[in-house]
């Protein structure tokens, strides 16, 4: 694709310095803050891909724009001019996080989350202006913005993120809001005709007390019995679906997510299991504010989130950039119907170059094997171990069902019957500085339990 509007990282890259963190695999922009993906879609078999970002500098800054990068295959990027700039009363403090809904027709729609002129977190519509452009560059703010203002009796910081809206069977349009009152996380509910008049419904599609501001929920039907994706718009359990609810925990800064049924004619949704601070999370690393979509050229839901990495502000300042996107992954509903697994897409086979190999290796206790030739910081890794004796695994603590906890309280160098084995990655020659990436095998009662933690103290 070659557009002349367009700039390239690699242009921009040029003029800056060495940069030795910049990724080879994940989605970054040319420079700058970055945060989390909004309205993530393929529209006419392109990739769009939204996000938030301070064109001004490394850091946050409330004043968010909405960046635009488009692509053919999730891999090769092309970085269009800002979508949407905070200019107007209903978002002048900032264009905050939003979704994207393709209408039947190919219509399209972004609502996103406006700072506005008194510093309320209200929502906002926007429509394409010109069908026919494929880098869907211009777009036009609703006039009438905005099109949900804050309810009453919640406070203007706590009221965001819209998700992608779905369609039910008596023709009307829904959508989530994230929120929180009194520290009870609330998913508010709203439905229209027209995107433009959005009535809220009786109750919230599910609140939870005690766990803060909900941000960035995404809520989405998954097959029962397939691996390949699903519309958001297909809604009844009677389609052999499930539905999944992600909500990220403003005050924990994780996604977790849960699983359930959801029922358009009664407007809930329930979960099989309530939301705790040790239920289901779709990553245990640096991983916040996933948005997922539906590919239909691929058929299969595609998922991404801000990864926020760990640098200080000064060495955010000193690369002249800071976030990156995890690797875009396909996602769907296990066998056992219990939890979501995901996979890096396909599409990641085009990066791969310089294949090594490593195979049928015995290790033993403490033996160490260096892989030759490839560099330390950037690999794909496809690894696959075989163990004997599994049934004399340890016994796991049963009062440890936070795969978290397990990991911090049996760090890389904690001896056990079936781990710590994995990889050292970006080790020095003397090991003095290393990421070990290590899995354990526990029994549970009468299965086992396969844990992989990744211990970031050296
Ligand atoms: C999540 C979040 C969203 C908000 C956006 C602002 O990381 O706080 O709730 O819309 O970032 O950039």
């Amino acid at each position: 694709m070659s557009n002349p509007n367009s700039t390239t990282s690699e242009s921009l890259l040029a003029a800056a310095p060495e940069q030795p963190y910049r990724t080879a695999f994940h989605f970054q922009p040319p420079q700058n803050w970055m945060n989390d993906p909004n309205g993530p879609m393929c529209y006419n078999g392109v990739y769009h891909f939204f996000y938030q970002h301070n064109p001004f500098g490394p850091l946050f800054n409330k004043r968010m724009h909405w960046a635009h990068s488009v692509s053919p295959d999730l891999i090769n990027w092309t970085h269009l001019h800002s979508a949407f700039t905070p200019t107007d009363p209903f978002d002048i403090n900032g264009c905050w996080s939003g979704s994207a809904t393709i209408l039947p027709g190919n219509k399209l729609v972004m609502l996103y989350t406006g700072i506005d002129s008194e510093n309320r977190q209200v929502q906002n519509l926007a429509v394409l202006k010109d069908l026919s452009d494929p880098y869907l560059k211009e777009w036009v703010k609703h006039a009438g913005n905005p099109v949900i203002d804050l309810p009453e009796e919640i406070n203007p910081d706590d009221f965001r993120d819209p998700t992608t809206t779905w369609l039910a069977e008596d023709g009307k349009w829904r959508l989530l809001v994230g929120s929180q009152k009194d520290k009870t996380g609330i998913a508010f509910l709203y439905h229209s005709d027209d995107f433009v008049n959005w009535t809220q419904s009786d109750s919230p599609l599910l609140t939870v007390p005690g766990t803060g501001v909900w941000e960035c929920p995404d809520f989405f039907p998954v097959w029962i019995d397939s691996t390949k994706g699903v519309d958001t718009s297909v809604v009844n359990p009677s389609n052999g679906v499930k539905h999944v609810l992600k909500v990220g925990l403003q005050d924990h800064f994780k996604d977790y997510y849960m699983i359930g049924t959801y029922s358009p004619e009664k407007e809930h949704f329930v979960p099989e299991e309530e939301l705790t601070l040790s239920t289901l999370r779709l990553d245990y690393g640096m991983y916040y504010a996933s948005k997922s979509f539906y590919d239909s050229v691929k058929n299969r839901r595609i998922i991404m989130a801000w990864v926020h990495e760990s640098d200080s502000e000064a060495d955010a300042i000193a690369k002249g950039w800071s976030g990156l996107q995890s690797f875009p992954r396909s996602l769907w509903l296990d066998e056992n119907q219990k939890q979501l697994l995901q996979w890096p897409i396909e599409e990641i086979e085009m990066l791969h170059e310089n294949e090594v190999s490593f195979r049928d290796k015995k290790l033993e206790g403490g033996s160490l094997h260096e892989i030759q030739g490839i560099t330390a910081s950037q690999a794909d890794v496809t690894i696959s171990f075989k163990l004997a004796n599994l049934e004399e695994a340890e016994e796991l603590d049963p009062s440890l069902v936070d795969p978290q906890l397990i990991c911090t309280e049996n760090d890389a160098s904690k001896k056990g019957k079936f781990g710590p084995f994995g990889l050292l990655a970006l080790a020095s020659n003397d090991l003095t500085e290393q990421t070990a990436i290590f899995f354990r095998v526990f029994r549970k009662n009468g299965r086992y339990v396969v844990v992989m933690c990744s211990d970031q103290s050296r």
